[in-house]
């Protein structure tokens, strides 16, 4: 297996597909008190523009703290009116000498707060303190070599010699006075810097990054030795505090949650039912565009193993009717997106009484959407429309502070099937848009399902199902000609796509091992009538994308 471009293998955390209707964004205040967590303790991130400045935060909750991630303006009241028990400020784009970069406030570094500042975040306060920071002649990107030369508070521990991952062009010579120098790289003759009279740290490379092998030390480092943190957050103790504010939320309400497979909305649902038992309905729209047997593993799960009610509506003839003679991917889309809202509401007004809706809005899809509350308020698991305004409910959004990777810890922690935990990303439309160039009949759709079932199951098999993005078969409209027991054949051709990547904008095509391709080949092939040859995606994205229409 490869691993993909390291742009893509860093790169922060992305939304699943969501849907963004942009509303007034309230002060940052107003908005986070609203979704925020009441946490013991607490690191706020202040984002300069870095790329990685989300995976500082995810990091950050890692080591069993929470952060917040929190735009560079907001103020030291801001920042103050959270008590947070650290502060770091992250790296950014520019150039601390650049028309418009991001200034520090500098009341930020008096607010008795400890401070950590990494790449941009440190080149600010060395700047700011009166250390000497220039623009060197060379940059200094990628894998760098660090020399610890006194570890001080912030590195000790840690070996005098470890490679670091560095992106930076401005470069910090010499401390502000009062500072101590505490390593130097290859590019950076201060690499790390602190004062521990002042609070005040700095570090040149990236902590955040898979590429520093020791930056979770560094960062554990800062968190307990530096701010004396207890890290006690963890996806037992987010379901607590969920629970509480769920109940405080919905009284004795009725609440309704669309279930999509996905892991977003299964959570979110295990989550509310937890709080308030069969108060809560889900409902399953089975499109009939499915991989094989996963209508049934959601029904199975929820209504046999987690005893919700469940509404599961067959709607596979109304999809199929729907998408007759379209080959259009758009317009396959629209109508995929149109039919659910039509049966969603069929089904929802059915729950007359129904005053809540449950959405697994994540915080990457806060953050990107401007990180108010009217942001990212509506989010489907089909990208073409979203549920329309007039659906009057209040919204319930359980994860609206979590991570990906927390949202599976939740998940987990739950009892969800690790099938669903860790299914990989599915589009809304289904297998519809895998059926290319054609329309997507029952016959195809079920050639499809099937190669794809010999697929996932090989996959599993082979324990590669998580290290993908995403693994799924694409039938085009095109026939070949084979030979199959001395019989000429004219079959169907299957796809064969699966890529690496870490948020879907940028992927990698998986170097699948030969046998294992050989093996899948000649299943599909055996077990499947119309299937006679079988051909492998090998385009990453870009230039191409990850689904073919
Ligand atoms: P592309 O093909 O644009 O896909 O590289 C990026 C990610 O988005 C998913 N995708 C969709 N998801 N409705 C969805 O819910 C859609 O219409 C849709 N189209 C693409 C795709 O599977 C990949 O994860």
């Amino acid at each position: 297996m490869s691993s993909p471009p390291s742009s893509a293998a860093l790169a922060p955390e992305a939304k699943e597909v969501a849907l963004a209707t942009e509303g007034a964004t309230p002060p940052v205040s107003e908005a986070a008190a609203a979704e925020r967590p009441r946490v013991n303790e607490e690191v706020v991130v202040l984002d300069y523009g870095g790329q990685y400045s989300q995976l500082i935060a995810r990091r950050v909750r890692e080591l069993g703290v929470f952060s917040e991630l929190l735009p560079h303006h907001v103020g030291a009241e801001e920042v103050a009116r959270r008590n947070p028990k650290g502060l770091i400020l992250s790296g950014g784009p520019a150039s601390v000498y650049a028309d418009g970069a991001p200034a520090l406030d500098p009341r930020l570094l008096e607010l008795g707060i400890p401070v950590l500042g990494i790449c941009y975040g440190m080149q600010l306060i060395a700047l700011s303190l009166g250390g000497r920071v220039e623009g060197a002649e060379v940059g200094e990107f990628g894998r760098s070599d660090l020399r610890v030369t006194e570890p001080g508070r912030l590195l000790a521990g840690l070996p005098a010699e470890q490679t670091c991952w560095m992106s930076h062009r401005d470069t910090v010579f010499e401390p502000p006075p009062g500072f101590t120098a505490l390593a130097a790289s290859t590019a950076s003759p201060v690499a790390a810097l602190e004062s521990v009279e002042r609070g005040v740290y700095g570090i040149q490379f990236h902590p955040e990054v898979v590429h520093t092998p020791y930056g979770q030390q560094v960062l554990q480092r800062f968190l307990e030795d530096v701010c004396g943190c207890e890290r006690t957050w963890s996806a037992a103790s987010i379901i607590d505090e969920q629970v509480q504010r769920i109940r405080a939320q919905v009284g004795d309400g009725r609440v309704i949650c669309g279930l999509s497979g996905g892991v977003d909305s299964s959570v979110a649902a295990l989550l509310v039912h937890k709080a308030v038992g069969d108060q809560l309905t889900c409902v399953f729209v089975d499109h009939g565009l499915m991989r094989k047997n996963e209508g049934d593993q959601v029904i199975a799960a929820f209504r046999d193993q987690f005893h919700i009610p469940l509404v599961a509506v067959d709607a596979e003839t109304r999809f199929l009717e729907r998408l007759r003679g379209v080959s259009d991917p758009e317009t396959k889309r629209k109508r995929i997106g149109a039919e659910f809202i039509r049966v969603f509401e069929e089904e929802a007004a059915r729950l007359s009484d129904a005053r809540y809706l449950v959405q697994g809005t994540l915080y990457s899809d806060v953050i990107e959407s401007g990180g108010g509350t009217g942001a990212a308020t509506i989010k489907s698991h089909h990208n073409v429309g979203g549920l329309p305004d007039d659906l009057q409910f209040e919204l319930v959004e359980p994860l609206r502070a979590l991570f990906k990777d927390e949202v599976r810890a939740v998940g987990a922690e739950l009892g969800l099937p690790e099938r669903l935990v860790w299914r990989q990303p599915f589009p809304g439309p289904g297998l519809a848009i895998r059926v290319v160039g054609g329309e997507a009949t029952s016959e195809r759709l079920n050639t499809l399902r099937d190669a794809d079932a010999i697929l996932q199951d090989e996959i599993r098999k082979a324990g590669l199902y998580r290290e993908l993005w995403q693994s799924f078969c694409v039938l085009p409209d095109v026939r070949t000609v084979g030979v199959q027991g001395d019989e000429r054949t004219y079959g169907n051709v299957v796809v064969i796509r699966a890529v690496t990547s870490d948020d879907a904008m940028t992927a990698d095509w998986a170097r699948l091992p030969y046998d294992l391709l050989e093996r899948i080949a000649s299943r599909m092939i055996n077990e499947i009538r119309e299937v006679n040859r079988v051909v492998l995606d090998i385009t990453s994205k870009p230039p191409g994308t990850i689904e073919w229409e």
